[in-house]
């Protein structure tokens, strides 16, 4: 960047800095995300935050000297944030709870704040959008609050971070990132570069201090405010909260964790007294199934560690007129359309002449490919209106000639399956090959498509 330039152009979602405007993000490819921004100070000019460090000797060390001490875990209380986490809070760790506004961030960090000050842990919990008043009246419908669990209205970071070395805490929140501020960047607060630097702070004093801090960040599509991702790479741990609107539960997704393996999911549900915990979703997301309808599917998708069964639902209908129409929802649209195409090549199932809408029902979002076989046989179901037996799971990759693919962990799958009552199980043959015998369920190996529409 040329000497002397007091302004760049920040892209709102990845935080990509570039000299000139651009319709697209390089990196990103998002269009219209460019926002002009003053550009942060040199790093020189800023002054050290935790003053001890500075006056630190700074020298390499060899890594057969570095002790770990048992690295101590706060559990949250909740077993399905713990897991998400890997398994508990780690001391020092920088989290970011991503998020659509109003989707239960606040009440989540509420919640969990409480139950480690019941535990005896100093929490302290700063919030820039709401007032002492409105928490309050969030904390009563949660329950009761006992221990050392503080909260501060403020948006200063400088101020904060005084806080913070005064009070000591072992957890702090900050709610939400974009409305923290520094004084010496010249931007507003929500800005790319506040949010970084506001961040660059917090990593600080969670690195310098041992204090584990979670951040706070919506989810903006538009509007000037950054988005959580300028920040993820970071923070330590990335964890989304997901949902729809209407329905009342929330997925926990975590995306990034230094601390444990990734794309484990923890499920709430958001009810009157706030959220509660969701310990066996498949359960939950089966319930209510009509068994007799045509259409419909159980598969059994993995999240991380965890077998979750959902139902796949399938509605094929003759198109009147034109262009056959094609739906997916909570599912990946393209691939609908490409095992729609695998049924029309391989097994000659005229399927240019239906219309087509797939959902996942419940609402939630699920993207393996293990879901592509259930997603075939509800799509036949549906066209033949023929049930497939409701006792049945179904699990397997399908290939482009129509192949059934092996996934992972199917004994895994084919246990939680058994868990919850199923009698029979159409799944890819390698698997069934290599897995150990099972009892107390009916396998069915398939090779290809073919082989697994004759099953039911
Ligand atoms: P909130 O935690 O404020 O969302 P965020 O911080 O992610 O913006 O959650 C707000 C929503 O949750 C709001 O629509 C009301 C609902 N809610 C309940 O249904 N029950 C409850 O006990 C609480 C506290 C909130
Ligand atoms: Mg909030």
């Amino acid at each position: 960047m040329a000497k002397g330039r007091t302004t760049a152009f920040f892209c709102k979602e990845c935080g990509y800095e570039s000299a000139k405007w651009t319709g697209q993000c390089p990196a990103c490819r998002e269009w219209n995300t460019m926002v002009e921004e003053p550009v942060a100070k040199k790093a020189s000019d800023r002054r050290s935050v935790i003053p001890e460090r500075g006056r630190q000797k700074i020298q390499p060390v060899r890594l057969s000297e570095v002790s770990i001490e048992e690295q101590d875990r706060i559990s949250t209380g909740y077993q399905e944030l713990d897991r998400v986490l890997g398994s508990g809070i780690v001391a020092g760790s920088l989290v970011l709870v991503g998020g659509d506004p109003g989707i239960g961030k606040s009440t989540l960090l509420l919640q969990v704040c409480r139950n480690l000050a019941a535990e005896g842990h100093k929490v302290l919990y700063i919030s820039g959008e709401e007032s002492l008043k409105q928490i309050k009246l969030r904390a009563n419908r949660i329950g009761r609050i006992t221990g050392e669990l503080l909260f501060l209205c403020e948006t200063s970071l400088d101020d904060i971070q005084e806080a913070i070395q005064e009070t000591k805490p072992e957890i702090v929140i900050i709610d939400s990132i974009q409305t923290m501020y520094r004084e010496d960047v010249s931007s507003a607060p929500g800005s790319v570069s506040q949010v970084r630097e506001s961040t660059n702070i917090l990593l600080q004093i969670a690195k310098g201090m041992g204090i584990s801090v979670f951040i706070v960040g919506h989810v903006t599509k538009e509007g000037v405010v950054a988005g959580p991702r300028v920040l993820e790479h970071m923070v330590d741990t990335v964890l989304y909260f997901e949902g729809e609107r209407n329905a009342s539960y929330r997925i926990l997704r975590g995306v990034k964790n230094r601390f444990g393996s990734t794309n484990e999911i923890g499920v709430f549900e958001m009810q009157e007294q706030g959220l509660e915990e969701v310990e066996n979703p498949s359960e939950y997301l089966l319930s209510g199934r009509p068994e007799e309808a045509s259409g419909a599917a159980v598969a059994c998708s993995l999240e991380g560690t965890r077998p979750i069964l959902l139902e796949v639902q399938a509605l094929v209908a003759q198109t009147n007129f034109g262009m056959a129409r094609r739906t997916a929802a909570g599912t990946d649209y393209n691939r609908v359309n490409l095992l729609m195409a695998v049924l029309e090549k391989r097994c000659h199932y005229e399927m240019s002449r239906y219309d087509a809408y797939v959902n996942i029902a419940g609402g939630v979002r699920m993207n393996e490919p293990a879901l592509d076989l259930a997603i075939v046989l509800a799509l036949v179901s549906s066209l033949k209106d023929r049930p497939v037996n409701p006792k049945c799971i179904i699990f397997g990759e399908v290939g482009l000639s129509g192949e059934v693919r092996a996934v992972s962990m199917a004994e895994q799958r084919v246990r939680e399956a058994i868990k919850l009552g199923f009698e029979s199980c159409i799944l890819p043959q390698v698997c069934l090959e290599k897995m150990k015998k099972v009892e107390g369920i009916d396998l069915h190996g398939v090779r290809n498509v073919r082989e697994a529409i004759g099953w039911i």
